[in-house]
C-alpha cells in the first residue's frame, strides 16, 4: 500500500473542518497567456471544481469560498455579465449533478442583488441539497464582511426593538448565530493564491483565529497538491488562540 493513498494520508495528517479560500489571480492568469480576463474566470471555475471534489475525497467537511464580492461590482460590465454568465452555467450544471457529487451548498451574501435566474437556482441548489451529510461549499456571493457584521448589528438592534431580546444578551455565540455562517464553524485555514496579501472582507468576523496562507499561485493554477501544501503548513503551525506557548 502506498504511503500517498488517499486514506492513510488523511489519517496521518489532520484535515482542518473548515477551509476558506479566496480565488484570487484570473485575470492575471489570463493577461499571461493574452486572453481576456473571462477566459480566466472560466477556468478558475474548472479549478473550483477540482479543488471542490478533492476537499471531499479527503473529509473536508465544510470549504468556503470567495466567489464575487459587494466590492465586484466596480469591475466592467462586460467583466461583471460574463462572471455572472459563468455562475448560471456552474449552478445549473451543479443542480444537474447533485445526486453524483452529494455536495451540500449553502449561500452567503446578499443575493437581492443577483438575476431572478440566479436566485433560484441558488434557492434550488440549496433546498434540493441539503439532504447531503459530506462536505458543504458556501460560496460567498455579492458578499462582504463589513456588511455582513451590519447586517447581523442591524438585526440584533431590531430583535431588541421589538422586546424579543436585551443589549446585555449579546454575546459572541449569538452574535455568530446572525452571520450568514449560522451553525457553521469558523474556518481554521484561510488560504489566498494570487499574490496579494490582504483579508480583502472575507469573512472576517468568523476568521478572528484563522490561520491564514498566501501563495504566489494564481488561482487557475491552484491545484490539490497548493491545497496539500496549504493544509501541511497550517499543521505545523502552533495554534494557541491567545494563550501562552
Ligand atoms: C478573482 O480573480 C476572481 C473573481 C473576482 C471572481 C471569482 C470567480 C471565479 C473563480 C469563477 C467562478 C467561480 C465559480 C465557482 C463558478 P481576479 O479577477 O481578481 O484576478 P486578478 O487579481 O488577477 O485580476
Amino acid at each position: 500500500m502506498g504511503l500517498f493513498k488517499k486514506k492513510t494520508m488523511t489519517a496521518d495528517r489532520p484535515v482542518p473542518t473548515h477551509i476558506a479560500i479566496v480565488m484570487d489571480g484570473n485575470g492575471r492568469w489570463a493577461k499571461k497567456r493574452g486572453l481576456p480576463r473571462t477566459a480566466g474566470h472560466k477556468v478558475g471555475a474548472e479549478t473550483f471544481r477540482t479543488i471542490a471534489n478533492y476537499a471531499k475525497s479527503i473529509g473536508l467537511k465544510y470549504l468556503s469560498v470567495y466567489t464575487f464580492s459587494t466590492e465586484n461590482w466596480k469591475r466592467s460590465e462586460e467583466e461583471v455579465n460574463a462572471i455572472m454568465e459563468l455562475l448560471e452555467k456552474y449552478l445549473r450544471e451543479l443542480i444537474r449533478d447533485m445526486d453524483k457529487n452529494q455536495v451540500r451548498f449553502c449561500f452567503f451574501g446578499d443575493l437581492s442583488r443577483l438575476s431572478p435566474q440566479l436566485q433560484e437556482e441558488a434557492r434550488i441548489a440549496a433546498e434540493e441539497s441539503k439532504k447531503y451529510s459530506g462536505v458543504q461549499v458556501n460560496f460567498c456571493l455579492n458578499y462582504g464582511g463589513r456588511a455582513e457584521i451590519i447586517r447581523a448589528a442591524q438585526q440584533f438592534a431590531r430583535d431588541c426593538a421589538d422586546g424579543k431580546c436585551t443589549p446585555e444578551a449579546l454575546t459572541e455565540e449569538v452574535f455568530s448565530d446572525l452571520m450568514y455562517s449560522a451553525g457553521v464553524p469558523d474556518p481554521e485555514l484561510v488560504i489566498r493564491p494570487g499574490g496579494e496579501l490582504r483579508t480583502s472582507n472575507f469573512l472576517l468576523w468568523q476568521s478572528a483565529y484563522a490561520e491564514y496562507y498566501f501563495t504566489d499561485v494564481l488561482w487557475p493554477d491552484f491545484g490539490p497538491k497548493e491545497l496539500e501544501k496549504a493544509i501541511a503548513s497550517y499543521n505545523g503551525r502552533n495554534r494557541r488562540f491567545g494563550g501562552a506557548k
